[in-house]
């Protein structure tokens, strides 16, 4: 179990040198730290709220990859029981440009599919276009959607 991140990030030069697994509540703190890394938190979303929800029921989980108790990626996974969606989808800067990428999207994909769901929706932020790259590398195309929202508690 990853309670806090090794300083010292392990010697590796493949994602498969990494573990795949479930996250617990217990890997939260190393999550954050992961997320923060990757530049994906914000002042207005808890992280810790988003990973015990996450965690708590059987719709979606968090997937890592973990080598000598640092992860090195990471995907919030869950379907709202007609699409999948992705959140968080992040590689420890440290081990960039292994595959750890690749590797945690493919396994929410597999993670999915086993749910028995069969379209995955995700979404970008505009200041984080570089990303779909990424994810047009992996078979992802652009739908043009206008995405709303509204928050039902403050
Ligand atoms: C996106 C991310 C998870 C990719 O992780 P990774 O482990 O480096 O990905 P892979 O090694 O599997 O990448 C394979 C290919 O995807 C493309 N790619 C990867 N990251 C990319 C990025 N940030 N921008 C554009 N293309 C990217 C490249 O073509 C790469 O091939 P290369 O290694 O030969 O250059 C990582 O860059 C990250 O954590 N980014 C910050 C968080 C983020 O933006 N998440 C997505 C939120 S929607």
């Amino acid at each position: 179990m990853t309670e806090k991140r090794p300083e010292t990030a392990p010697e590796t030069s493949s994602a498969e040198d990494f573990t795949l697994r479930d996250a617990t509540i217990r890997d939260a703190a190393a999550l954050d730290v992961l997320w923060q890394a990757a530049g994906l938190t914000r002042p207005f979303n808890d992280s810790h709220q988003d990973i015990g929800f996450a965690l708590a029921g059987p719709a979606s989980t968090i997937l890592v990859l973990e080598r000598e108790d640092r992860l090195g990626a990471s995907v919030m996974v869950g379907h709202d029981g007609h699409r999948g969606a992705v959140y968080y989808v992040s590689a420890d800067p440290a081990f960039r440009h292994l595959g750890l990428g690749t590797r945690i999207m493919q396994a929410a994909e597999d993670w999915l599919s086993a749910q028995g769901v069969w379209k995955l929706n995700l979404m970008i932020r505009p200041d984080n276009e570089g990303v779909r790259a990424f994810y047009e590398m992996l078979g992802y195309e652009v739908e043009e959607r206008i995405v709303m929202s509204r928050r039902l508690k403050d």
